[in-house]
C-alpha cells in the first residue's frame, strides 16, 4: 500500500498552531474545543486523532458551549443517526448566537452523503467546516484555513488513495485503545451505506500495525481492539497476503498486552486459521462477535452475505467445539423488504439455537443509495415493530440465562473506571467483555483483577475482590 509520505501535516500544524497563538494571545487564554462522537468504534478512534491534532496545535478540551472550535463526527448507518445530528446543530446554532466566536465542524461518515452536504450548504449556514472520511489527515490544515478566513469551508474526498500513518493521537483511556488494521469495505451488503461512505477496503501493512501497538503497550495501554468492517479479510491486497490469523498471533506476542479485541468479523470468511489462532493466543479474549443479520436463508442471499442459516449455525458449532466458554454476540436487522413472518421465525430460531450471550437487534432503516432502499416491499413500521419487540424480549431471555453461567466463579476483571452511582466500588470487563461492579479505587484503574462473580443481575455481575 501506498504510504502519504509526501503530504506533511506537521507543516499544518505548525501553520495552525501559529494562528491560534494570535487568536489566543487577542483573547488572553488558550483555544477550547469539544469533539462529540457519533457510530461505532472505528470513529471513536477517528475522534482521537482529531484531539491529538486539536491539542498539538494548542486547543484545550473544555464544555461545549464555551468551546473555540466544536467538532461532530457523524455516522448515516442508520437514518436516526442523521436526524439526531441534525437535531444537535439545532442547539449549536443557539450557543454559537451567545458565543459568536465559536466554530462549528462536521466530519465523520454522514458527510460523505451529497445530499447531506447540500443541504448544510443551503440551511446551516452557521457552519464552517464540513469534511469527510478521507482526509482526516488534512484537519489541521482545515483549522488553519477557518482560522485565516470566515465562512463555510468544505472538503471531502470520493475516496483515499492512501493510508496516511503520522497521526498524533489523544486516547480516551489509558489502558485501552482500537487500532486501524485496515479502512473502508468492500461487501456491499444491500442495506448497508457503509462501503459508499467509507471507500473500498484497506489494510495498513502488518509492521506498522505492530510497531503502534508496541508504541501503546510502552505507554501503559494493556487492552487493544483490532478494528475494521470485516477483520477476517485482513491482508487482502498486501505484499505477501498476511491473515488475520497471522496478524493476532504477532499481536499475542508483544509484552505487556493483555487483551486483544477484534470487530468486526463477517461469518463468511472466518477460516479454521483464525478459530485455531483464537483458541491458541492467551490474550485473544474469549468473545465474538457475529453478526446474522437474517437467519433466513432468503434474506440473507438478497442481503448479499455470503452465508446461509445452515452454514451460519455450522460455524457457530466449530467455534464452540473448539471454544467452549466463548461468549458470542451479534447484530439482527429487523423488517428487511420483503421480510415475510416465516422469514423472521428463522431469525428467531437462530438465536433460540445459538443463545447469544447479547445482540444488538436493529430497525431496518432504508439508505438512500443503497441497492435495499430501492425495492418496493418495504415493511410497514407497525409489523417490523411488533416483530422487533418478540425479538429484543428473546434477546434479553437467553442473555440472562447465559450469563448466569459465570455466577459464583473467580475470573479476571480489567478496571476500567470508579462505579458512577457509588464511589466505594469500581466498574470493569470480564474478557468476554460482561461488566462487573466491585469494592476498589481509584489505584485499581487499568489494573487486572481477580474477582468472584457472587451475584448475576442479568447484565451485570457484583463480585468481590479474591
Ligand atoms: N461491518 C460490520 C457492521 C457495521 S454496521 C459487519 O458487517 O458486521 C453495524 C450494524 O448496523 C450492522 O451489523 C447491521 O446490523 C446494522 N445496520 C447496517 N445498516 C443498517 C440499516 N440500513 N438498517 C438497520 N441496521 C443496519
Ligand atoms: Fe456494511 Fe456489510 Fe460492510 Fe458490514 S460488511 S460494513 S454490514 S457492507
Ligand atoms: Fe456509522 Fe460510519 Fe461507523 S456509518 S457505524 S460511524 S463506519
Amino acid at each position: 500500500m501506498d504510504r502519504s509520505d509526501n503530504y506533511d501535516s506537521n507543516k499544518f500544524i505548525d501553520l495552525a498552531r501559529k494562528a491560534a497563538d494570535e487568536r489566543s494571545l487577542n483573547i488572553g487564554r488558550p483555544l477550547t474545543y469539544h469533539v462529540t462522537t457519533f457510530g461505532c468504534q472505528m470513529n471513536a478512534r477517528d475522534s482521537e486523532k482529531l484531539r491529538g491534532i486539536l491539542e498539538e496545535i494548542g486547543y484545550q478540551p473544555s464544555d461545549i458551549e464555551d468551546a473555540d472550535l466544536v467538532v461532530y463526527n457523524t455516522c448515516s448507518v442508520r437514518e436516526n443517526a442523521n436526524l439526531k445530528v441534525y437535531g444537535r446543530l439545532g442547539v449549536l446554532n443557539g450557543y454559537k448566537k451567545k458565543n459568536p466566536r465559536m466554530k462549528i465542524a462536521l466530519c465523520g461518515c454522514m458527510m460523505q452523503e451529497e445530499t447531506v452536504v447540500e443541504k448544510l450548504r443551503e440551511s446551516y449556514r452557521f457552519v464552517d467546516l464540513v469534511f469527510g472520511t478521507h482526509n482526516i489527515y488534512k484537519f489541521a490544515e482545515y483549522i488553519y484555513e477557518i482560522l485565516c478566513e470566515d465562512g463555510l469551508h468544505v472538503h471531502i474526498e470520493k475516496d483515499s488513495p492512501v493510508i496516511y500513518e503520522e497521526l498524533p493521537k489523544k486516547r480516551t483511556y489509558a489502558f485501552k485503545s482500537g487500532i486501524n488494521i485496515m479502512f473502508g469495505c468492500n461487501n456491499f451488503c444491500s442495506y448497508c451505506i457503509v462501503p459508499y461512505v467509507r471507500g473500498r477496503e484497506k489494510s495498513r501493512d502488518p509492521h506498522d500495525i505492530i510497531r503502534e501497538i508496541e508504541e501503546l503497550a510502552a505507554d501503559g495501554v494493556v487492552e487493544v481492539m483490532l478494528l475494521g468492517q470485516n477483520v477476517n479479510s485482513y491482508g487482502r491486497g498486501l505484499e505477501g497476503e498476511p491473515t488475520f490469523a497471522q496478524l493476532l498471533r504477532d499481536v499475542n506476542e508483544i509484552s505487556g498486552i493483555e487483551r486483544i479485541r477484534f470487530m468486526t468479523s463477517h461469518p463468511k470468511d472466518l477460516s479454521d486459521e483464525l478459530i485455531d489462532a483464537m483458541a491458541e493466543c492467551d490474550k485473544v479474549c474469549d468473545h465474538l462477535h457475529l453478526p446474522l443479520q437474517s437467519g433466513s436463508s432468503r434474506l440473507l442471499a438478497d442481503m448479499n452475505r455470503h452465508y446461509d442459516k445452515e452454514s451460519y449455525l455450522g460455524l457457530v458449532e466449530k467455534i464452540r467445539s473448539r471454544i467452549p466458554d466463548i461468549t458470542l454476540t451479534t447484530d439482527i436487522i429487523v423488517g428487511y423488504p420483503g421480510e415475510t413472518e416465516e422469514d423472521f421465525l428463522d431469525t428467531m430460531d437462530v438465536v433460540r439455537r445459538v443463545e447469544y450471550d447479547s445482540a444488538f437487534t436493529f430497525l431496518y432503516s432504508k439508505r438512500t443509495g443503497t441497492p435495499a432502499a430501492t425495492r418496493d416491499d418495504q415493511i410497514e413500521e407497525a409489523v417490523a415493530k411488533e416483530r422487533f419487540n418478540r425479538l429484543l424480549a428473546l434477546v434479553q431471555e437467553l442473555g440472562h440465562k447465559r450469563s448466569e453461567r459465570f455466577t459464583g466463579r473467580t475470573m479476571d476483571v480489567l478496571v476500567e473506571e470508579i462505579n458512577r452511582q457509588d464511589e466505594s466500588l469500581v466498574t470493569g470487563r470480564l474478557t468476554n467483555n460482561s461488566v462487573v461492579h466491585f469494592p476498589g479505587d481509584e489505584s485499581d484503574i487499568g489494573h487486572i483483577v481477580s474477582v468472584k462473580l457472587s451475584q448475576c443481575m442479568g447484565f451485570y455481575y457484583l463480585g468481590e475482590r479474591v
